[in-house]
């Protein structure tokens, strides 16, 4: 069992992962509505990593018997300018999520829960992955500039991004 205080914690990490989810489908929506397929694509493939994020820690909260408690989703923003304005955001919420994930390993090392400190590892990987991939992409949309041709051609690009769900 975890402790309450963990489980906790962890039932609030399902959440900001949902929440994550609803903000790179908002931003997936903007997307859509500016003409830009590629982009939008690529933001909901990023709405199902992040639902694939919400999951592991649900199954595992689970799989230590405790009981996952929902709570509310925050409304994300839903309205966005240009890709420039979403990958600022997008790198701005995964330094965030960092964070928060550091947060829970903090805990765990105090509460000497090495199951839950272990199983925290995967996310530290994949936020070093989350960060560095939206920050090239963010330095990618910053130069192309006000280049409609050179937007096209990464909307091209990320029009490409699939989904494979994390081991
Ligand atoms: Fe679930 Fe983008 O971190």
């Amino acid at each position: 069992m975890l402790s309450e205080k963990m489980a906790q914690a962890l039932n609030i990490q399902v959440n900001k992962e949902m929440y994550s989810a609803y903000l790179y489908m908002a931003m997936s929506a903007s997307c859509t509505s500016l003409g830009l397929k590629g982009f939008a694509n690529w933001f909901m493939v990023q709405y199902q990593e992040e639902m694939a994020h919400a999951m592991k820690f649900y199954d595992y909260i689970h799989s230590q018997g405790n009981q996952v408690k929902l709570m509310v989703i925050d409304q994300p923003q839903i309205d966005f300018d240009s890709p420039l304005a979403m990958f600022e955001k997008t790198l701005a919420h995964e330094k965030f999520v960092t964070g928060l994930i550091h947060g829970l390993v903090d805990l765990a090392g105090d509460e000497n829960d090495s199951s839950t400190y272990a199983f925290l590892q995967w996310f530290v990987k994949e936020q070093v992955e989350e960060k560095e991939t939206a920050g090239n992409l963010l330095n990618r949309v910053q130069s192309a500039g006000e280049s409609e041709e050179a937007l096209m051609n990464l909307d091209t690009e990320l029009a490409g991004r699939v989904f494979h769900p994390p081991a």
